[in-house]
């Protein structure tokens, strides 16, 4: 039955229409190893309030914000420069003729409504971007501002992958080569007001979060309508892949760029959609092993560039780990349900995505996941924490807090 619903509804997408989010990562039940939890600080509030943008130059960051969550001391980054998919798309794909759209309540139900976002509320980019000190991100498809895009603009698109084709069944998506350009064109407005010997001076200052990859699996890899898979075996693929992405890192480092965030994939076969189509209604651990090369690969990749590319510093966040901690101590973090979607339909909330206007579960700090592909606000919130403070077990070899202050 379950499969019988999907591939009904692939059916439409490619005919008619559907509304179906796309996909990204998760935990997963493999105990082998038992990450203790987390020693960050503790902290159950949601992302406050971004502090109030100031009126100087580029290089000056914005005033500390005052809430709850720990921040540290004024930002040390002028700036926070974000590359993705629908783990991070804060509203890009509004703007687009595109099946992969957050543009609805539920999406958004916990911050006052609907911005794009593919969560209840914040996404792991937020709690990133507001622990520099930084004002929550402005999306690239909004209008030119310097008052607000000189902190950092976010070119995520859901449905977007590091290849072109990627995601072409949801129509209309921004690939990781048109988000490059993208950030050429913001590079071209910041010279225009602020002058090249500004921006120059700045940019190697920045940090670049970069998270590729979940889609060129999800909606490419796995789906036989790409018959990627006749072609290439998942080594082979990892490597087309990861091939691909290190020509992309390195044309923003030959933009100036200097300081790297580059997130793993996690284990997709432990997201709700994919509990759905296991008999058992565990683990896709095909999916699992499918995706790993990417990881490895991704991990070697980066370490070599920080050898190769002079003054370069990337970090890589093991997505991986991160997960496993938060399920293997899911109760200690204060999450109870974590084998299914808050809102979604069918075997594990994750046949079906959120749909518009379903009513979501009630409990949602206490889910792992949102809806059938993304985490909630509350594990997003979380893992950001992780990233920024925890040790080389989240963020190889240093962490964000480590990555700014160089
Ligand atoms: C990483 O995790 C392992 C196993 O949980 C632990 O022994 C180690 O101390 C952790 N920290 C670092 C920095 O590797
Ligand atoms: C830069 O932008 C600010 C704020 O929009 C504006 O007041 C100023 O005139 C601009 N400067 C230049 C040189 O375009």
């Amino acid at each position: 039955m379950a499969k019988f619903i999907r591939f009904c509804l692939f059916f439409m997408m490619l005919t008619i229409s559907s509304v179906v989010g796309d996909g990204d990562y998760a935990y997963d039940y493999d105990d082998a190893y038992a990450p203790a939890p987390a020693s960050i600080p503790a902290s159950t509030s949601a992302v406050p309030a971004p502090p109030p943008a100031s009126t100087s130059p580029v290089p000056a960051p914005p005033p500390a914000s005052t809430s709850p969550v720990p921040v540290p001391p004024p930002a040390v980054v002028p700036a926070l420069f974000a590359f993705g998919d629908s783990l991070i798309d804060s509203g890009n794909n509004n703007q687009l003729f595109s099946f992969a759209k957050a543009n609805y309540l539920p999406y958004g139900i916990d911050v006052g409504g609907p911005t794009g976002r593919f969560s209840n509320g914040y996404t792991i980019l937020d709690q990133i971007g507001v622990l520099l000190g930084l004002p929550l991100l402005p999306s690239y498809s909004e209008e030119f501002n310097v008052d607000t895009m000189r902190f950092g603009v976010n070119y995520a698109s859901a449905a977007a992958g590091i290849l072109d084709v990627t995601g072409f069944h949801f129509v209309e998506r921004i690939p990781f080569s048109y988000q490059i350009k993208n950030f050429e064109n913001t590079l071209v407005n910041l010279i225009k007001n602020m002058s090249a010997p500004i921006v120059k001076e700045a940019i190697p200052k920045c940090i670049f979060f970069v998270g590729m990859g979940n889609n060129d699996y999800l909606n490419n890899y796995i789906m036989p309508v790409y018959f990627t898979q006749d072609q290439y075996s998942p080594q082979k693929f990892a490597e087309l892949l990861v091939h691909q992405y290190k020509a992309q890192l390195t044309k923003l480092y030959d933009l100036g760029a200097r300081k790297f965030i580059i997130t793993g994939i996690g284990q997709m076969g432990c997201i709700p959609s994919m509990l759905a189509e296991t008999s058992g209604g565990g683990c896709s651990e095909s999916v699992n092993k499918m995706v790993h090369p990417f990881n490895s690969k991704l991990r070697t990749m980066i370490m070599k560039l920080n050898k190769d590319l002079a003054g370069a510093h990337f970090i890589f966040l093991d997505m991986e780990y991160m997960f496993k901690d938060i399920f293997k101590n899911h109760k200690v973090y204060g999450f109870s349900v974590i084998d299914r979607g808050c809102c979604g339909l069918g075997k594990n909330q994750g046949e079906v995505t959120c749909l518009p206007f379903e009513i979501p579960c009630a409990n949602r700090d206490e889910y792992l996941f949102w809806d059938a592909y993304h985490p909630t606000s509350a594990v997003n919130l979380l893992l950001g924490r992780m990233a920024f403070y925890n040790d080389a077990n989240y963020s190889y070899p240093i962490n964000i807090e480590q990555l700014a202050l160089i």
